[in-house]
């Protein structure tokens, strides 16, 4: 429900034998999950994870961290993982996009992704599972790897492992190209919600947390690699040939300021003569979906194709289509209880540094409905150089084109063809309204590139818990 805050993660990608029995399997991914690892806390559920978090946070800031031995711990299955340990039913309306893999045709039809002979070669194996672990030590997660080395070894094994890491800008966390990053999130609960904040809608007003009753959530795994060289030099042409500072270049490529200064709010960063609660505030632009860029329809504050604009268009998304096609699709497997979902994700992912080699990052989200939230969002609004809103058509979503051309997401934008028009409108001024006729095109491209992925399930303790007949759920 909220990070977990801890410094180094790692990720076990992991392949069950053909040949193994499934049972064998249920009780490995069983004793993975609840098994006990020399002295070290296991957190492998959101209330845990709540408490540990406040204690870590505190830990924290009275630098007793390395007291601390925990890890928080994750389990999801593949398609194809499921398949082997006989659980494909888990959830009924298993989602289109985890039941074909990220390396269907349609799947890379759809978000333009490379073809698969380009992925690193780690990910072009198929993978049946994924393990994450966080931890504040880097000792501990090597303990747990160990342990789950002997729980797999006569049903299957670790492909390769992950590692990430938070980059760090004073105490804030970063992603490589320098940005603020983990600010804008749905939230979950209600002591969290005020009049101008979107939470997915609980089910149950008795629950403090808005869930979904399908009991597991889809995740989506992807790692970019961030051309850091590349987007300097980009972002110094952009500021030469519009005369603007490099910081109002690389707000207008995100829609947000270096510090988390949402553009479309100020033309620079950390406003002055500001108290740190009202910065903050600012910063928290997030949630108010139905004012965000109210007074900037047409892109002269925040450009258009800004990165945070495009994945979270806020009321340009469109809520009235969004609540139409949950109350005429009641019996789609969509968020139907979640009109806000739509378009929306929970993003949890690190970045990850291969020394002299690469950095990017391991882009994590959750979902209820892959087509519905991260497909939607990449297919539909990153990789598309026109404006869509969205439009239900079946069970899937379409978009109506707005017919304004704005350009690739500069950041997540994926494409086919080389010889398309990629150019995104750069304006030489904030809200300059006379010069909106004279903006500078230029493209901004290639700065990250997707080296592979998978899509995952990741189901809830009680699912988890039938793996081993004697575990009381
Ligand atoms: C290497 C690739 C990427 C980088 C460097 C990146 C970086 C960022 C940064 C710095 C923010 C603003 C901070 C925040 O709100 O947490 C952000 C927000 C966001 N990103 Fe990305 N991102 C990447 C890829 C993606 C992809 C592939 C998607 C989905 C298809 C995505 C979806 C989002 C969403 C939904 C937000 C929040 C927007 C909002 O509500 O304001 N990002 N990203």
């Amino acid at each position: 429900m909220r990070s977990h805050g801890r410094n180094f993660s790692r990720f076990l990608f992991l392949k069950f034998f053909d040949s193994a029995d499934p049972k064998d399997i249920q009780a490995a991914v069983h004793e993975i999950y609840f098994g006990e690892v020399s002295n070290i806390k296991i957190i492998n559920n959101c209330r845990d994870q709540l408490q540990e978090s406040k204690k870590y946070n505190l830990a924290e800031r009275f630098s007793t961290l390395s007291s601390q031995k925990s890890i928080v711990l994750n389990m999801h299955l593949s398609f194809n993982g499921l398949r082997k340990i006989e659980r494909t039913n888990w959830n009924s309306n298993q989602d289109r996009f985890l039941r074909k893999g990220m390396k269907s045709g349609d799947s890379i039809r759809k978000l333009t992704d490379l073809p698969i002979r380009k992925w690193e070669a780690n990910y072009q194996r198929t993978i049946d599972a994924m393990v994450s672990i966080a931890s504040n030590t880097e000792e501990n997660l090597e303990l747990f790897i160990e342990h789950a080395r002997g729980k797999l070894a006569k049903i299957g094994k670790v492909l390769f492992v992950e590692k990430g890491k938070v980059l760090r800008w004073g105490k804030d966390a970063i992603e490589p190209f320098g940005f603020k990053d983990n600010i804008s999130n749905p939230i979950f609960f209600k002591k969290e919600v005020t009049p101008d904040k979107v939470t997915y809608t609980p089910i149950d007003k008795n629950f403090d947390i808005a869930l979904d009753e399908r009991g597991g959530s889809f995740l989506v795994f992807r790692k970019l690699e961030q051309d850091t060289v590349a987007f300097q030099q980009k972002v110094k042409a952009i500021s030469k040939r519009l005369k603007i500072s490099m910081a109002y270049a690389e707000a207008q490529i995100l829609g947000r300021f270096k510090d988390g200064t949402p553009l479309a709010l100020y033309n620079e960063p950390s406003p002055p003569g500001l108290k740190q609660e009202e910065i903050n505030d600012i910063i928290d632009f997030d949630q108010n979906i139905d004012t965000g860029y109210r007074d900037d329809p047409e892109g002269l504050k925040c450009p258009l194709h800004a990165h945070i604009r495009k994945t979270n268009p806020r009321e340009d998304r469109s809520k009235i289509w969004a609540s139409t096609y949950a109350q005429n699709n009641s019996s789609l497997p969509t968020p139907r209880h979640m009109p806000n979902a739509f378009g929306r994700i929970v993003r949890r992912g690190t970045s990850y540094e291969v020394e002299g080699e690469s950095v990017g990052l391991l882009f994590m989200c959750y979902q209820a409905s892959i087509s519905h939230q991260f497909a939607l969002i990449q297919q539909h609004w990153c990789n598309s150089t026109i404006l869509k809103k969205l439009v239900p058509a079946n069970d899937d979503l379409k978009a109506i084109e707005e017919k304004r051309t704005v350009g690739l997401d500069p950041i997540a934008g994926q494409y086919y063809t080389a010889n398309a028009n990629f150019l995104n409108k750069w304006q030489a001024r904030w809200d300059w309204k006379k010069n909106k006729m004279r903006p500078a095109l230029v493209d901004f491209k290639d700065m990250v590139t997707f080296r592979g992925g998978e899509f995952f399930y990741t189901p809830c303790i009680a699912d988890l818990q039938t793996l081993n007949p004697a575990d009381p759920v």
